[in-house]
């Protein structure tokens, strides 16, 4: 059956009458789940990624995962977990997804640690923590390293599979092409990216690639590996894209060599508190106008109000991070790996004195449009964690990430077992050489400069409008076929946010302060037909009877 087969690269023991039936692209929290899911149902899979699991995104995410344990003796509740992220994404989100992430999350936290991931715990139970935008102490965590704890479970758990040959490990491939023809997926090509080989394989494709971070060089949390060119690459192929405007600044980061380096909101949780200097006074602005959440307020708002007092004339530039009122059992039990980077990359203890933060982007809500059983609008295309719209609306809680990945993952993996295609599996081709493996990790400098200045904390039409007219002309003027793509993605943004035309969650316009539900209260879609992008508005699912 099989012809030019290339082995996978670390299974000497594939079983070869095994056929992949659902191939994953990204190997990180979502990817990673997604072929456990696959597996434990006795179904192969390949599991593809330019960098191998260890050196994912989800290796580097910080503070904790969300779930109503209810451990902290607050009466927590999924309901509540549920009325949080709604409220937190501005009623953007497709209720239904939400409701079935919070309502499993006790479930995904406790197979996480039944995997043997690390999390805190006392007399046998998760510790929770306080994150932004909720009121009960509803995340789990690992000091500031839980991305760490969880990929190690999920590392390992995966493994066992790998030797029965029912996930097949590509690492160092990238996703090349995708098979689309009729509306349904047939299979991708990938490349390795060591000896260029192009490989053709059949099979359906779930798409786990994280977030655009080519998009916005130097100016996002998240790793450069992480492009954005799986999104991109679905988008030009015909997938639709969902609230690609709504793009997460998180509060707490700071420059390092090309990218920038998060404090995790859970110092914040901690007791950590933020001010700018008044007059030459601390003034620790989130908590009088806050006083329900303070400095623990949704992201979006954090960040607005960081961006605020920046402009106030009697005002400093520069906002701190005050954690030297923390406890030094705080320190040892929680922030531990928190402090020693501050004092690496910052050259500052955190202990002993305030340290500048300014908002960075750390997330993007927006991606490829999902359903709530993460089909996206192919057929035989599926798409989970950061790549996917789902489960945030328009600004995403802390911990309901990771939460997203690893239930994203899962419920693309169930839904491509149900619909896999049983006479499109096996097998595969090498079908050519790629020339152009080696490509900068970001948009020219020209687009990366248009999408930085219009797509900003604070937002305006006619800046937008001039934006898109010159990202267009770039557009047209360029030949590389992976920076084009990266531009049409960067140009679905600016369309995406030119046309919402109010201010909700993470996207705020001053020409349009305003949020407006009758007309905006709408998941905005951008699709490609090959030519132009077309934008239009799609209303929310209405929520079923059993979501309280
Ligand atoms: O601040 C943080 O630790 C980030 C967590 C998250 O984005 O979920």
């Amino acid at each position: 059956m099989k012809k030019n087969t290339v082995p996978a690269d670390n299974n000497s023991n594939v079983k070869p009458d095994k056929a992949p039936a659902v191939n994953i692209i990204g190997a990180g929290l979502a990817g990673l789940s997604a072929a456990l899911t696959l597996a434990r149902m006795g179904i192969p899979c390949r599991l593809i990624s330019p960098m191998p699991s260890e050196r994912a995104q989800s290796v580097m995410a910080e503070g904790g995962i969300n779930a109503s344990l209810d451990t902290m003796g607050e009466n927590d509740s999924p309901t509540e977990h549920y009325n949080d992220t709604m409220k937190g994404g501005i009623y953007l989100a497709d209720p239904n997804a939400v409701w079935n992430l919070c309502s499993k999350a006790p479930e995904t936290v406790r197979m996480l640690l039944s995997l043997g991931a690390a999390l805190r715990t006392e007399n046998g139970r998760p510790v929770l923590r306080n994150f932004g935008g909720q009121k009960k102490k509803r995340t789990a965590y690992a000091k500031s390293s839980t991305g760490k704890i969880l990929m190690t479970a999920l590392i390992d758990a995966v493994r066992r599979y790998e030797a029965e040959g029912l996930v097949q490990r590509y690492s160092h491939h990238r996703l090349y092409s995708l098979n689309i023809k009729n509306g349904e997926c047939f299979g991708a090509g990938i490349a390795d990216i060591h000896n260029r080989t192009v490989t053709d394989i059949k099979g359906s494709v779930i798409l786990a690639g994280g977030g655009m971070n080519s998009l916005f060089p130097g100016l996002t949390t998240g790793s450069t590996v992480n492009t954005g060119d799986v999104t991109a690459l679905a988008f030009v192929s015909g997938a639709e894209l969902a609230d690609a405007e709504f793009i997460q600044y998180h509060p707490t980061t700071f420059p390092i060599s090309g990218k920038r380096c998060l404090i995790s909101e859970a110092a914040r949780g901690e007791g950590g508190r933020l001010f700018v200097l008044r007059k030459n006074e601390p003034w620790y602005f989130m908590e009088g106008k806050y006083p329900e959440l303070g400095n623990l307020s949704p992201r979006d708002v954090v960040s607005r109000e960081i961006e605020l007092v920046r402009k106030d004339k009697d005002c400093g530039n520069q906002v701190f991070l005050d954690m030297t009122g923390l406890d030094s059992s705080v320190w040892e039990n929680k922030l531990s790996d928190l402090r020693e980077e501050c004092i690496r990359y910052l050259g500052k203890d955190p202990a002993a004195v305030p340290v500048e933060v300014s908002p960075g982007i750390h997330y993007f809500m927006g991606g490829i449009n999902v359903d709530e059983a993460h089909r996206t609008s192919i057929s035989r295309l599926y798409a989970a964690g950061e790549c996917a719209c789902q489960y945030h609306g328009a600004n995403r809680l802390g911990g309901n990430s990771m939460l997203g990945a690893v239930f994203g993952g899962q419920t693309a993996a169930q839904t491509a077992a149900a619909e896999v295609n049983a006479d499109n599996t096996g097998e595969e081709l090498i079908s050519g050489i790629a020339t152009d493996i080696m490509q900068p990790v970001c948009v020219p400098e020209k687009a990366a400069r248009l999408l930085r200045e219009s797509l900003g904390i604070f937002r305006r039409g006619d800046i937008l409008e001039d934006a898109v007219h010159e990202m267009q002309e770039l557009i047209d003027r360029e030949k590389n076929t992976l920076q084009r793509n990266r531009m049409l993605l960067g140009q679905a943004v600016l369309l995406s946010a030119l046309n919402r035309k109010e201010s909700r969650g993470a996207h705020t316009r001053t020409d349009h302060p305003e949020r407006d539900d009758k007309n905006y209260r709408k998941t905005t879609v951008a699709v490609f037909d090959g030519k132009k992008i077309k934008i239009g508005f799609r209303d929310i699912p209405e929520k079923r009877g059993e979501v309280k």
